[in-house]
């Protein structure tokens, strides 16, 4: 198992093939893919494939990780940093069982890989970006410090998007 960062209550890891359960159940639920644009999984084993297909850890030694509590290691969501060679750009993105919303988890993953991001990895820009109309999602971008850069269509979806820059670079 490989553990990235660890926070008050929360660890970070890499996906494990046993997460397909947990990808597949929380894509199901039609609030959590609302705003996102993701289609869900139509079996476990599709997310199985997703998961032996990820390969962002070893072509940009970063990506998204499963987001565990430290209290009993129950995989509570996800959260990461991502890299968009088209871009050139890495963006922060998050998402957790609807169980465990308004709990403070995805600002205090994010925020955490904020810090590994500019700290552990060197960046120099941090973006995230959310559709409109998804007020949880501004609200934990605002909370860890991003300020707006512009509105615009992202993936077909009305989106906003903003950006963190590392002061110490
Ligand atoms: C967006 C998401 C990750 C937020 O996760 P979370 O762990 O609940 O976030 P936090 O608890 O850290 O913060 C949420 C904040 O939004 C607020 N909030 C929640 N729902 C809200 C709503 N409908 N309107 C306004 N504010 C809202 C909460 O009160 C909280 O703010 P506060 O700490 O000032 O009270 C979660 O809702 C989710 O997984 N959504 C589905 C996937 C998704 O949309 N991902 C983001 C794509 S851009």
């Amino acid at each position: 198992m490989t553990y990235i960062l660890t926070t008050e209550r929360l660890y970070l890891r890499e996906f494990l093939p046993d997460d397909a359960i947990h990808f597949y159940t929380m894509n199901a639920d039609y609030d959590v893919l609302k705003y996102t644009g993701d289609v869900a999984f139509k079996s476990v084993d599709e997310a199985k494939l997703f998961l032996k297909n990820y390969k962002q850890y070893k072509l940009h030694n970063m990506g998204r990780w499963a987001v565990c509590l430290k209290s009993n290691d129950e995989f509570v969501g996800w959260c990461g940093l991502k890299f968009h060679p088209s871009e050139n750009l890495v963006e922060v993105g998050y998402r957790f069982y609807k169980s465990h919303w308004n709990k403070g988890y995805a600002t205090e993953s994010a925020k955490a890989c904020i810090d590994y991001g500019f700290e552990t990895l060197g960046l120099k820009t941090i973006y995230a970006h959310a559709h409109v109309d998804n007020l949880a999602s501004h609200h934990v971008i605002n909370k860890c410090g991003f300020t707006l850069v512009n509105e615009a269509i992202y993936d077909g979806m009305p989106a906003k998007l903003y950006k963190i820059e590392n002061l110490k670079s």
